[in-house]
Formats: C-alpha cells, sequence, structure tokens
C-alpha cells in the first residue's frame, strides 16, 4: 500500500536542509489537511502558526534546546490551545455549523448545551481535554507530510512559556502545546538510515 511506503520513509528528521523550502501548492495542501484534522465535537478550540521569519525562529531555537530543526526546516509549525474558550466558542462554532449546513441555530440548542455541558468542569480538566486535540492535528499533518513527500519532525522538546512570550501568544488567549518542524531533510542526517523501530503486531494489538 502506497500509504504505509510513504509512513515507513518518514522519520522524525533531526537535520533538515536548510536551502529547501516547500513549494507553496504543497505548503497549502500540508496546511488543508491539518485544518480538515477531527476534533471533539469539532470544536477545534486552537490554531496553529506557520512561522517562517528567521528572526523569531532563532529565538524559538534558543527556546527549544538549541535544536536545528526550529531554524533549519522550510516552515516551524506551532499549535496552539486557546486558554479561555467558554460557552461563547460553543455558541461561535453552532453559528458556523449552522451556516455551513443551512439550518437553523435552534435546531443545534441540544447539541450547544451538550457542548457547554463539557465545559463545566474544573478548568484544568478542560484545557487537558483541548489540548489532546492538537495532537489529533499533529497526528493529520504527519501523515499528509508523509503523503506529499515533506519530512517532518514533531517536537514537544520546546519551552511553552518561553514560546508563549517569543510569539506573543498569551495576548491571543493560546498557549504552545506541540511542535511540528516541516522542510526536508539533509543528506548527512544519519538518522534516515536507520530501522524503524516499532512494538511488533504482536505486543500491540490484542484481539478480543
Ligand atoms: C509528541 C512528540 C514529541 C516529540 N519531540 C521530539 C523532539 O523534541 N525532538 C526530536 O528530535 N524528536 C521528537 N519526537 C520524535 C520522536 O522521538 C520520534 O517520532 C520517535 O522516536 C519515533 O521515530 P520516527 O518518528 O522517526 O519513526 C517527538 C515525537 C512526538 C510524537
Amino acid at each position: 500500500m502506497a500509504l504505509l511506503e510513504q509512513l515507513n520513509k518518514r522519520y522524525a528528521t533531526k537535520k533538515f536542509d536548510a536551502s529547501k523550502k516547500i513549494a507553496s501548492a504543497d505548503l497549502t495542501t500540508l496546511l488543508e489537511a491539518i485544518r480538515l484534522s477531527a476534533s471533539s465535537y469539532g470544536l477545534q478550540a486552537y490554531k496553529v502558526l506557520v512561522v517562517e521569519n528567521e528572526a523569531i525562529r532563532k529565538q524559538l531555537r534558543a527556546a527549544s534546546w538549541d535544536q536545528s530543526q526550529i531554524t533549519d526546516a522550510s516552515q516551524l509549525l506551532v499549535f496552539a490551545v486557546e486558554t479561555n474558550f467558554d460557552e461563547k466558542g460553543v455558541d461561535k462554532f453552532v453559528e458556523n455549523t449552522a451556516n455551513t449546513r443551512n439550518i437553523e441555530v435552534s435546531a443545534l440548542s441540544g447539541y450547544a448545551d451538550m457542548m457547554k455541558g463539557s465545559l463545566k468542569r474544573p478548568a484544568e480538566e478542560v484545557q487537558a481535554w483541548l489540548t489532546k486535540q492538537l495532537y489529533i492535528a499533529l497526528g493529520f499533518g504527519l501523515v499528509a507530510a508523509a503523503e506529499l513527500n515533506i519530512d517532518s519532525c514533531p517536537m514537544e522538546g520546546f519551552d511553552a512559556n518561553q514560546y508563549d512570550e517569543i510569539l506573543g501568544l498569551k495576548e491571543k488567549g493560546l498557549h504552545a502545546g506541540v511542535i511540528l518542524a516541516v522542510g526536508y531533510r539533509s543528506s548527512e542526517d544519519g538518522y534516515q538510515h536507520l530501522s524503524k523501530v516499532r512494538r511488533g503486531h504482536e505486543d500491540f494489538f490484542i484481539a478480543v
């Protein structure tokens, strides 16, 4: 299967070729795949920053244990969760759904109440739930990049508070959660030659 071939070819790229940029059409496709990600109720309570600015990326690299992917990838995608997502956010989503599907907002009132109910939990629980959604989008990005022959590195090795500061996320009601460096591997990246290590089928799947 072509998809499995691509997934075997992809790897968490450690060294990008800084001279290679993703063609605009491919970047558009990649971002669109991320936008199409599934999310709990479809709320998408997060934003994705597409960072290209060199000076900013230099600062971000310093806040990422000096990992070279931050500056050498073609783009750095920062998945940032909304920190003030509340009932108004649900109303906005319901409005968008009603407009998109050409139905009355009132037809969705039960659904809206259910979603609002999910927000009536301790704030930390809500934030953890919303943050999980970032990783689904990250997964969509990883698979889409592989399909497009774009190399990538998913990363948690960064200081989220420093990212918030550098990117002005707090003022935007956002908090950095996870990042994805995308571009093209350097021929010098030894990791591309390593065999993929995964649990065996028997140690992974449980037939019930
Ligand atoms: C959420 C997440 C965070 C990661 N953080 C980093 C990171 O900060 N730096 C890095 O070089 N790799 C990072 N990785 C890459 C993993 O180490 C890598 O995906 C794993 O070893 C499996 O290897 P493969 O992706 O090359 O198949 C991260 C992966 C995930 C999914």
